[in-house]
């Protein structure tokens, strides 16, 4: 460091900080007086699109606005903040902490700390804060590879670290929807029974692991998670690992195909997570027939509709590129899904799982029962009605002859239940 000028100094902790990956948060304080200026700004370090921006909070007295700012851009924008917007600025690097006082008159100062943190945080960019994932979280994370030791997320597995607390957080979010947390955060809603849950194709078990520390470590909700998986190495190390984070018996893994695996007889949530083709609707219809409260499902390739897609004529002239009828076909096949679970008494919802920029396959379909019953007097509803009349509706309109999903119409649904 050659400067003199402490400006230029903390300019250059700056700069170097954010070159080093060694930046933890900048602080801006102290506004000038007049004008609308935020009271504090906030800085972290994110990753947008593999590359570093910062991501600015302006903390008004009645708002917070947030912008992010491509890294290289970073220096110039600090600039011209101090002492010309802030009078003070706070730097925390997992080096040193750098405080900076810019008054209207006397002596700019320059004082420097041990680091007050001393781990880089994570760069991922609208994570929920790490709250969900916290240390309890770590033997899992680092057991999977997620995160190494130090619960540092590995760069090749930010995508999927990103993926597990989006999941989180969609899952806490119908966890309240149906019932099983109060709407005050944190709070079971009734003495807690034991939930049941089964992840079909469940792979490695990402999301096993994660549904299973949401429910048993942040909620507090005794919840026995079932893992079904075709690969029998996948449920050795799946189970290896469960036995080491001490699950408890709450977490197990079981070899099995989707449709015909044995379930517990009484499943609460049945999730299948990019299983291929018309696994999913085994799935589906697997959860329907156990009279599972959640189904939720995020479908992978579509085979089943395509072949059999007809194109009426408003679209034949869109639909003769490939590409757009295939979309349309998966287009055509989650809708229909969502209103087959409509038909069997199931409200539901159709998000986006992952931003598109990680994977086209993206959809996530949630399913959430509405009545109290399963069998046929409990889907008579208006509701469940129209849905019928909508599904015969667009499989005409696209010349559809057969959905994996009809049985459940026949309310021939029981006959997928294989219970243990
Ligand atoms: C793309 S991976 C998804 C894994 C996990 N659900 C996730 O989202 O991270 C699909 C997994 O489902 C398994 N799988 C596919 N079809 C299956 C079936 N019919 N029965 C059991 N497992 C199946 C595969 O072996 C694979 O591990």
């Amino acid at each position: 460091m050659t400067e003199t000028n402490p400006v230029e100094q903390f300019l250059t902790a700056f700069s170097t900080s954010v070159a080093d990956d060694t930046f933890v948060r900048l602080v801006l304080s102290g506004p000038r007086a007049g004008g609308e200026r935020p009271e504090r700004v906030l800085a972290r370090l994110v990753e947008i699109r593999r590359l570093p921006h910062l991501s600015i909070t302006l903390r008004f007295p009645t708002k917070d606005v947030t912008r992010n700012l491509a890294a290289t851009e970073a220096g110039a924008w600090l600039r011209e903040q101090l002492g010309k917007e802030f009078h003070s600025a706070l730097l925390c690097t997992i080096r040193r902490d750098w405080q900076l006082a810019v008054p209207e008159a006397g002596l700019v100062r320059l004082v420097t700390h041990r680091p007050s943190i001393r781990e880089v945080p994570s760069r991922g960019h609208d994570l929920p804060k790490r709250d969900v994932l916290d240390v309890s979280a770590r033997e899992w994370l680092v057991g999977l590879g997620v995160t190494d030791a130090r619960g540092k997320v590995r760069p090749a597995m930010t995508d999927k670290f990103r993926q597990i607390n989006h999941y989180l957080e969609i899952l806490s979010h119908l966890a309240t929807d149906c019932g099983w947390r109060g709407a005050a955060a944190g709070v079971a809603a009734a003495a807690p029974r034991e939930l049941v849950f089964a992840d079909m194709g469940c792979g490695k078990g990402y999301l096993t692991f994660g549904a299973w520390h949401l429910f048993n470590r942040q909620f507090r909700l005794p919840t026995r998670v079932l893992g079904v998986e075709a690969r029998p190495e996948l449920v050795t190390s799946g189970n290896e690992l469960a036995g080491r984070v001490a699950a408890g018996g709450l977490l197990q893994f079981a070899a099995g195909e989707i449709g015909t695996a044995p379930l517990p007889k009484k499943v609460d949530a049945l999730i299948a997570l990019h299983a291929c083709n018309t696994a999913t609707d085994d799935a589906i219809r697997r959860g329907v027939a156990l009279g599972a409260k959640l189904i939720l499902v995020a479908p992978c390739c579509h085979q089943e509709v395509r072949p059999q897609m007809s194109h009426p004529p408003v679209l034949a002239p869109v639909l003769r590129h490939g590409v757009m009828a295939e979309r349309m076909a998966e287009w055509v096949t989650d809708g229909l899904r969502a209103l087959y679970l409509e038909a069997a008494g199931y409200e539901t919802k159709i998000c986006e799982f992952v931003a598109t920029e990680h994977t086209p396959k993206n959809l996530l379909i949630s399913a959430v029962r509405i009545e109290a019953a399963t069998g046929a007097d409990a889907v008579a509803g208006t509701g469940a009605d129209a849905a019928r009349q909508r599904i015969g509706e667009l499989k005409k309109f696209f010349g559809i002859r057969q959905h994996a999903l009809d049985p459940l119409l026949a309310g021939a649904e029981q006959a997928a239940a294989v219970s243990v």
